[in-house]
């Protein structure tokens, strides 16, 4: 499928920031089997967010595991200037890049920029950021996500108030999908569901167990 038809769907995304790193391709390898089919790549620059994450390099090395399995990978760009790194993702086999609505001075310029890179479009928004502001501008993309905490790291608690914004952002965006990202565990994923979200990212609910699969497939279960 691709990432366009994914979307449709309700999905559980790994995040790979929450990786191994010394074992990547076999933790990838092991969701495959799970029946996972999409991943999530975070780029941090270090200046939009205090942490250098990965890049292109590492989602060049690993994306064709992914697309031999027919999956798919959606990067979430945590930089400023995003519409830089729009040929090098796609170059490297990224499907799409959801980039940040406060990273951004043109939302439906840069929505454009990516579609011209070949990717599918996201735009995610911050906990400082109202929901209403982000739809005004965001009605054409692929995808809206909103954080359920500060981007940056994994690992962070959810912020409660996001139950309440995803759903500010379902009436002010009835069908654009919307995304979840930060915190998402089994005790949230089924409350977010009902409140309109229908991709949930998750990396320590997953890459923190001890049996990959199995937590990936709790997550799913949970939405069931
Ligand atoms: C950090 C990233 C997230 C992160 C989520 O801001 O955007 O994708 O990996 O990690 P968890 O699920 O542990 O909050
Ligand atoms: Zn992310």
């Amino acid at each position: 499928m691709s990432w366009r038809e994914w979307i449709r769907t309700v999905e559980v995304e790994p995040s790979l920031y929450g990786a191994d790193f010394a074992h990547l391709g076999d933790q990838v390898e092991s969701l495959l089997r799970a029946e996972c089919r999409v991943f999530h790549f975070d780029i941090g620059d270090g200046h939009f967010v205090e942490p250098v994450t990965m890049g292109p390099i590492v989602l060049q090395a690993i994306a064709p595991l992914v697309h031999h399995h027919s999956g798919v990978f959606d990067v979430h760009l945590m930089v400023e200037s995003p519409a830089k790194y729009f040929a090098p993702v796609a170059a490297a086999g990224g499907d799409s890049v959801t980039f940040h609505y406060e990273a951004a001075d043109d939302v439906p310029a840069t929505i454009r920029a990516a579609r011209e890179a070949g990717l599918q479009a996201g735009v995610a928004f911050s906990p400082e950021t109202e929901p209403e502001t982000v739809a005004a501008v965001a009605a054409d993309a692929d995808i809206v996500l909103c954080m359920a905490i500060h981007p940056g790291f994994s690992g962070q608690p959810f912020r409660e108030e996001t139950f309440a914004r995803v759903e500010r952002l379902r009436t002010a965006l009835p069908d654009v999908p919307i995304q979840v990202d930060g915190g998402v565990n089994a005790d949230n994923i089924r409350r977010l569901r009902e409140a309109g979200a229908t991709l949930f990212v998750a990396a320590s609910a997953i890459f923190a167990a001890d049996d990959l699969p199995r937590a990936y497939r709790r997550l799913v279960q949970t939405l069931a």
